[in-house]
């Protein structure tokens, strides 16, 4: 007889379980309920009942990638093209700063407008707000890694997206897995924070492989582990695909939560496109962190991922008020600290 609760059990008091156990709770929603209470204890147990908020900068749509189910990609024509100036970029994180995030995370697509110099400026500035600082900004030299650092940048998302090498090929043209490694293997060294994470429901994905994108974030020991449905997207080669789920992505997150209890985990926006609870959801399944968008005017609507991405048409200071009251309602509290990682 499989015992799916003597899984959960394990994984709560060791964090640790074989891809074999974790298959196991992948292919039954018997004890989904078990899965996710069992993560939210260990949630509050390692990291506490405060939700860390981390205010998302798009700085620029601009990508010379093309990977296959991202609405951003190169070939997509039908996206309006923006890159903010680093003055705008500072303003945005200084208007951040005053809404009370700690964290500003500057994200935007793969590309060389941003010379390391430009970079240089923007983070120390931004640093000098007293603000941490996280960059989501793709694969980059280890001299590039080491000069942002050096400037002020505290951690680093870069998500492997999947660790099925097969599906990495196939969905990434002109990238390599190995270089992805590198990057990931170079930030830590650095000193980075370091985040990365799957999408949940890629073509021809499996219960192993994710399994394995779930041991692959413990095996790096990663700080932050960002992690979310595909949704497919009109514009891109993945259209008329199916996505992930919900209920998939959340067992994915709350799975990691019991293997990696100390780190940081999001409530990610992809999750609250599909289920308008979802950050709530995620929040009591293991999730300990929001990254509200704190991107002013246009420029959010035209930085879609993915179609029905959350508060396209909301500012910043709407989306600061609609999350705390959402984090009181279920009775947890902002953080005013940093929110880094405290190994336990
Ligand atoms: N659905 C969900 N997430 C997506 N991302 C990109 N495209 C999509 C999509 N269609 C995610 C990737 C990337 C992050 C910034 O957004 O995982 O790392
Ligand atoms: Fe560019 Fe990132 Fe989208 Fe890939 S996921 S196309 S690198 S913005
Ligand atoms: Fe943006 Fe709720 S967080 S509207």
């Amino acid at each position: 007889m499989i015992d799916r609760l003597a899984i959960i059990h394990t994984a709560e008091t060791t964090h640790s379980l074989s891809k074999q156990e974790i298959m196991l709770l992948l292919t039954s929603d018997e004890y989904d309920q078990q899965l996710f209470m069992a993560a939210d204890r260990v949630r509050s147990k390692y990291v506490g009942d405060q939700v860390h908020l981390r205010g998302l900068i798009e700085f620029s749509n601009i990508c010379q990638r093309n990977c296959f189910y991202c609405g951003l990609r190169k070939d997509n024509v039908q996206v309006k093209r923006y890159w903010l100036k680093p003055e705008t970029i500072i303003e945005f994180a200084s208007k951040a700063a005053g809404y009370g995030y700690k964290t500003v995370v500057l994200q935007s697509g793969e590309n060389d407008i941003y010379t390391v110099a430009d970079m240089q400026y923007i983070l120390t500035e931004i640093k000098s707000l007293g603000l941490a600082i996280t960059l989501s900004i793709g694969e980059k030299t280890r001299a590039q890694y080491e000069a942002y650092k050096k400037a002020g940048a505290d951690r680093y998302l870069l998500r492997i997206e999947t660790t099925d090498r097969k599906i990495y090929a196939k969905l990434h043209p002109g990238m390599d897995f190995e270089n992805r490694l590198r990057c990931l293997s170079d930030l830590k060294k650095l000193g980075y924070e370091v985040g990365t994470g799957c999408l949940v429901g890629l073509p021809e994905q499996t219960i192993e492989s994710l399994a394995e994108d779930i041991l692959f974030s413990k095996a790096i020991d990663a700080d932050m582990i960002g992690l979310g449905p595909f949704i497919p997207n009109d514009d891109t080669p993945l259209a008329g695909e199916v996505g992930g789920t919900f209920v998939t992505s959340l067992k994915v997150m709350a799975i990691t939560r019991l293997l990696l209890p100390d780190a940081n985990i999001p409530a990610t926006t992809a999750m609250e496109t599909l289920n308008k609870e979802g950050r709530m959801i995620a929040l009591n399944s293991g999730a300990n962190v929001v990254m509200p968008n704190v991107t002013e005017g246009e420029y959010r609507q035209m930085y879609r991922l993915y179609p029905g991405k959350i508060c396209i048409n909301d500012t910043p200071v709407h989306c600061r008020g609609c999350i705390t009251g959402k984090i009181t309602a279920i009775g947890r509290q902002v953080s005013q600290e940093y929110g880094y990682r405290t190994k336990k």
